[in-house]
């Protein structure tokens, strides 16, 4: 098997990648990476190629052409700051890449899955599901939707490629250090409190979210792999927690009292609640969230600790 993951030495890719690498120890797993929010470290130790380019670039997709003959391709590189407001690099890089994507992986015969995003549903009442409240409210959420668009057609006119979507809501977990003020707010309020400051939290701390772990993210890819099935797909927990709710899970997990400190929300436009509708992922995927946020906590918290010190 040779499988390319495209972003893989991003938070997602490099979990993906040691997975597949675990579940398929014989295959040649290659990396496609800008490294402009990855990092080399979340791929050291691994047996990996890295091929360093830009997937918006049609010269760096007719070189892997040259080069190699995937049977699937991962691809879960995209500008992943929401808070990016150039709509041109955006949409260049996020949503007219797809088609470099789907292109290659038609000429290699190979199956696609690839990363939307919760962000394509905006402030749209929840619990969202796959084919109602596409209304984004930022250019990332609509360079995503972009991406299920083209993806859609793409499916359509080749019945016999596969191209599978993946719906991530708020992932969290190992590997995201990285990412900086992107990273998630598991991760953001969990250092906080291990260097002894109060979290802080946007006014007044009750805007809720679908918090998945990444484990189960990465499960997501591996079950679009193996069942074969087109479309696009939720993937979350569920279950919408509020931020207040994941405070006291940390005061919980550290053994800590800290009270939040809550603060005026700088954006336009911020998400106020998510929560995935796993009916379709359940039944066409066979995909169930194997991590309650307080179960995602405890067993991601002893990395963050180790990241403290
Ligand atoms: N983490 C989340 O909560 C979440 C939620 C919804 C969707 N997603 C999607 O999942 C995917 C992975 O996100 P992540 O959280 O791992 O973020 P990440 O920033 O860690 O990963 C993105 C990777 O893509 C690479 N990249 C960016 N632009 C590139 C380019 N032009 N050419 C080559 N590589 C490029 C980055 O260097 C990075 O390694 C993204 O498509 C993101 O939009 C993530």
């Amino acid at each position: 098997m040779e499988f390319l993951v495209t972003g893989g030495a991003g938070f997602i890719g490099s979990n993906l990648v040691r997975e597949l690498l675990k579940r398929y120890p014989e295959a040649r797993v290659v990396v496609l990476d800008d490294f402009s929010s990855g990092h080399f470290k979340n791929l050291v130790g691994l047996p990996v190629e890295v091929v360093t380019g830009d997937l918006s670039d049609r010269a760096v997709w007719d070189e892997l052409k040259r080069r190699y003959r995937f049977d699937a391709v991962f691809h879960q590189g995209a500008i992943t700051d929401t808070t990016v407001e150039d709509q041109y690099r955006m949409m260049r890089v996020n949503a007219d890449s797809m088609r470099l994507v789907l292109e290659a992986a038609l000429e290699w015969g190979a199956k696609v899955i690839y990363a939307s995003s919760a962000g394509v549903y905006g402030n749209t009442p929840p619990p969202m599901r796959e084919d109602r409240g596409l209304l984004p409210e930022n250019v990332y959420g609509f360079s995503k939707l972009t991406m299920d668009r083209i993806a859609e057609r793409f499916a359509r006119e080749h019945p016999e490629l596969q191209v599978t979507g993946l719906r991530y809501f708020n992932v969290y977990g190992p590997h995201e250090e990285y990412k900086g003020r992107s990273a998630s707010m598991v991760l953001q309020l969990a250092l906080q409190m291990l260097k002894g400051r109060r979290p802080r939290l946007f006014k007044w701390g009750q805007q809720k979210r679908d918090f998945v772990y990444v484990k189960d993210a990465v499960k997501a890819n591996l079950l679009a792999l193996e069942r074969g099935v087109s479309g696009v797909f939720n993937v979350g927990t569920g279950r919408a927690r509020s931020f207040n709710e994941l405070v006291e899970i940390l005061n919980r997990e550290l053994g800590t009292s800290y009270e939040p400190e809550y603060f005026d929300c700088p954006y336009d436009f911020y998400q106020e609640y998510t929560e995935a509708d796993l009916t379709r992922a359940r039944e066409l995927l066979d995909y169930e969230p194997e991590w309650s946020l307080e179960e995602g906590v405890k067993d991601y918290l002893p990395y963050v600790k180790r990241l403290v010190r």
